[in-house]
């Protein structure tokens, strides 16, 4: 059977995941939140004592021992790293500047493509990350790159987090933020690019639902 993909692009807080696993549910797709594998491998290093920026070798060397798995609730995709739930600790702010630091190593991006495709034969799904249209699953039927300015893409972070109760400082964010979408967007495998066939929406003037609806449209048109 020929299931349908779905791959959604993006910086950091533009409402990627929250917009898509919205829009998966109401369609009956499997939501896939690739960040999070980046993520589930920088809290390997870190809790490893690995200087990922410094010690890039080590990381590669214990490779193998980085065990991934996505499994699916009703609440949604867990992650496990070995056989440890690591679904709240990896949204920590250490573990986002980790993800964004070992996205860029060649060796962590084959394992986790590897994974990310192998999980797209299996189901219809809508996947989100950074190089979804572009390399990961370049023949999706549906390619959209969602962005929003820098200042909302921050406040909404904020929010997103005092709502959770988890104190936090929004030059700081806002300040993480620059330094992820420079790294990610300069670096030299698979840098965060709108692909020339995705579908550009901003949604920097964009409530959630209309989000939402812009890609469940979008989607529709291919089913
Ligand atoms: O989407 P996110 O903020 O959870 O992603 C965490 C980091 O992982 C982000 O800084 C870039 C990286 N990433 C990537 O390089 N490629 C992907 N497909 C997804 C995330």
């Amino acid at each position: 059977m020929k299931y349908i993909s779905v791959a959604i692009d993006g910086p950091a807080g533009a409402g990627k995941s929250s917009v898509s696993k919205t829009a998966a549910k109401s369609l009956g797709f499997t939501y896939i939140d690739t960040g999070a594998m980046y993520r589930a491998a920088a809290l390997f290093a870190i809790e490893n004592g690995i200087n990922i920026k410094n010690d890039t070798d080590a990381l590669i060397n214990r490779l193998d021992e980085i065990n991934i798995t996505i499994k699916y609730t009703d609440e949604g995709q867990r992650v496990y790293l070995s056989d440890r739930d690591v679904s709240e600790r990896i949204r920590g702010e250490d573990v986002s500047v980790g993800a964004s630091d070992v996205a860029v190593i060649p060796q962590v991006r084959g394992k986790l493509v590897e994974l990310q495709r192998k999980m797209a034969k299996s189901a219809n799904v809508i996947m989100d990350g950074r190089d979804i249209c572009s390399y990961v699953l370049p023949d999706a039927q549906v390619k959209i790159f969602l962005t929003a300015s820098l200042q909302s893409r921050a406040m909404r972070r904020y929010k997103e987090l005092c709502e959770k109760g988890i104190e936090c400082d929004f030059d700081k964010i806002k300040a993480d933020m620059e330094y992820r979408d420079k790294n990610d967007s300069q670096r030299t495998v698979a840098p965060l690019r709108k692909a020339d066939d995705a579908v550009l929406i901003d949604t920097t003037e964009l409530d959630f639902e209309q989000s939402v609806e812009k890609i469940k449209e979008l989607i529709q048109n291919v089913l």
